[in-house]
């Protein structure tokens, strides 16, 4: 089963959007398998964002990242990466299709609320990256059967 990284960044969390982005995916079907609020390092921002080390935004974003708490999430189910993806919208929440969640809640690149991995490969990185293995749980939903055919 497919598995992905989420993020509900500093902006989410001071905001009190925390029960709102679990439950968007919750409700999607998709499995919670990992969860912690943690202060982020600088290294960890720095890692988990190093694809942009070479961008303008790249030291304001890490700043932004460790300035507050973060609440990272391992999610479970088909396609999870990119239909996560879609539930949380384009990067500029400005332009993000309503119902998203950064279109939703969002107006500014810089206050976008959440990460998700862009790829499967991305996303088997970034768990890597975030979590240690004994802190995720697999199990398996009593729904499924009405999720899935
Ligand atoms: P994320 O990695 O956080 O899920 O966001 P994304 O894939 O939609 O967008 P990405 O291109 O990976 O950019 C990473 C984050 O950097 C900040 N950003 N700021 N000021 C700017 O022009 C700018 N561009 C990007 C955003 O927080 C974006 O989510
Ligand atoms: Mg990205």
């Amino acid at each position: 089963m497919e598995r992905t990284f989420i993020m509900i960044k500093p902006d989410g969390v001071q905001r009190g959007l925390v029960g709102e982005v679990i439950s968007r995916f919750e409700r999607k079907g998709f499995t919670l398998v990992g969860m912690k609020l943690m202060a982020v390092s600088r290294e960890l921002a720095e890692k988990h964002y190093g694809v942009h080390k070479d961008k303008p935004f790249f030291a304001g974003l890490v700043e932004f990242i460790i300035s507050s708490p973060v609440v990272a999430m391992v999610w479970e189910g088909d396609s999870v990466v990119a239909s996560g993806r879609t539930l949380i919208g384009a990067t500029n929440p400005i332009s993000s299709a309503p119902g998203t969640i950064r279109g939703d809640f969002g107006i500014t690149i810089g206050r976008n609320l959440i990460h998700g991995s862009d790829a499967i490969e991305t996303a088997q990185q970034e768990i890597k990256l975030w979590f240690q293995e004994d802190e995720l749980t697999s199990w398996e939903p009593s729904n499924k059967g009405w999720l899935y055919e």
